[in-house]
């Protein structure tokens, strides 16, 4: 099985070695843009006689080994001889200015030996342009650039670039517009996020164009955040100017309100003072408030959480007994007289501030 597979490969080969030995046309494909030159060539080993050269089965040419180049319908369509390997001879087809009308099928036709045939391809370079030119975006905004690739043949390939970095197929899109007198046209749109100031290019090409065709705008991000800061410190600083003139006014209020409450209290204080020395002296209490005031001390002293008195207090656990009732009775009379002076102080300082405040 492997050897009639290797053994048939063989013979293909012998053929087709054969068969190019004898006659080649190339190249066999060509593509080139349409105003440019497409140059084909003929070659045989074999004497030959008349060479005819056909475009989609019309005669474009007719070579005579004897005479050269015969009769040619276009001026634009000449031959001239190749140089070619010892004991061959060749002739290159050469089309100066290639038309659409030049598309299709090239053969050369060595009468009375062999034919080959050749595509050439015409293509057509259009334009490209992004429409709006130049422009300015806030930056983080979302700026859309459309492109029109125009009058091309074949259908270009459409891409674009930021910053000559080509940008993936799915950030943007391409359809077709149609064609119109054989040419497409094609647009595109690119959806962009501003974030700093671009170059973007929106490039168009066909296979026979060495270097794609590009339109280019410049995208200049403007920093928003940047201007919002201002808007914002400026508006920061006229609140912090206007809540310290406040705050100020407010103080200088208090502060006045302070003063005047304090000078009136002053006044108010000596007053009650008077009363209550007076309130005193006309109640009788005095002699009390006085002995409440001698008591105090002893009392204060017994009453301190020292470890000094815990000592006493461990010794005279008997003398309690005695001191007790004592310490009771000056308690019992003390702090009911003492907390009734401080209270009658006390409460008798609102009572004459509520005088004071309606007087
Ligand atoms: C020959 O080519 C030139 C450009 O090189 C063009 O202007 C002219 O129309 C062509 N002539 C013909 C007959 O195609
Ligand atoms: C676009 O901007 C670039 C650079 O900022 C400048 O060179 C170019 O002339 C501008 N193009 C137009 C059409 O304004
Ligand atoms: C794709 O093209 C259509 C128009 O054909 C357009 O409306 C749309 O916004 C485009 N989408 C993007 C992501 O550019």
């Amino acid at each position: 099985m492997v050897n009639i597979v290797f053994l048939a490969a063989l013979v293909v080969l012998s053929f087709l070695t054969d068969g190019g030995c004898q006659m080649q046309l190339e190249p066999q494909s060509l593509t080139v843009l349409r105003g440019s030159e497409a140059r084909l060539t003929c070659s045989t080993s074999e004497p030959w006689s008349v060479m005819v050269w056909l475009l989609n089965g019309a005669t474009l040419l007719t070579i005579s080994s004897e005479h050269g180049v015969l009769a040619s319908g276009d001026p634009n369509v000449t031959a001239v001889e190749g140089r070619a390997a010892a004991r061959r001879s060749s002739w290159v087809l050469v089309l100066q200015a290639a038309e659409r009308r030049h598309r299709g099928q090239v053969t050369c036709d060595i009468q009375g030996e062999d034919q080959k045939t050749a595509s050439l391809f015409v293509q057509e370079k259009g334009s490209v342009g992004i429409s709006g030119g130049n422009r300015t975006v806030l930056q983080g905004h979302r700026v859309r650039l459309e492109c029109a690739a125009a009058n091309w043949f074949p259908e270009p390939w459409v891409g674009w670039r930021v910053n000559g970095v080509e940008v993936s197929p799915g950030d943007y899109n391409v359809s077709h517009v149609g064609p119109s007198g054989g040419l497409v046209t094609m647009t595109s749109d690119l959806g962009l996020r501003a974030t700093e100031s671009s170059l973007v290019e929106c490039l168009a090409s066909v296979t026979a164009l060495a270097q794609p065709l590009s339109s280019r705008v410049h995208i200049t991000v403007v920093a928003e955040v940047l201007q919002g800061q201002d808007d914002c410190t400026v508006l920061l600083t006229a609140t912090a100017v206007l809540s310290s003139i406040l705050l100020f006014l407010l103080l200088s209020v208090c502060i006045v309100c302070i003063v005047l409450c304090c000078r009136r209290r002053r006044r108010t204080k000596s007053n009650t003072k008077g009363t209550i020395r007076f309130n005193q002296s006309g109640s009788g209490l005095s002699s009390v408030a006085e002995a409440a005031g001698k008591v105090n001390p002893g009392y204060a002293a017994e009453g301190l959480p020292d470890d000094s008195t815990k000592g006493i207090h461990g010794q005279t656990d008997s003398v309690t007994i005695r001191m007790v009732p004592d310490v009771v009775s000056s308690r019992g009379r003390s702090l009911p007289q003492e907390g009734g002076a401080q209270v009658d102080l006390s409460e008798a300082g609102p009572k004459n501030v509520r005088v004071a405040t309606t007087v």
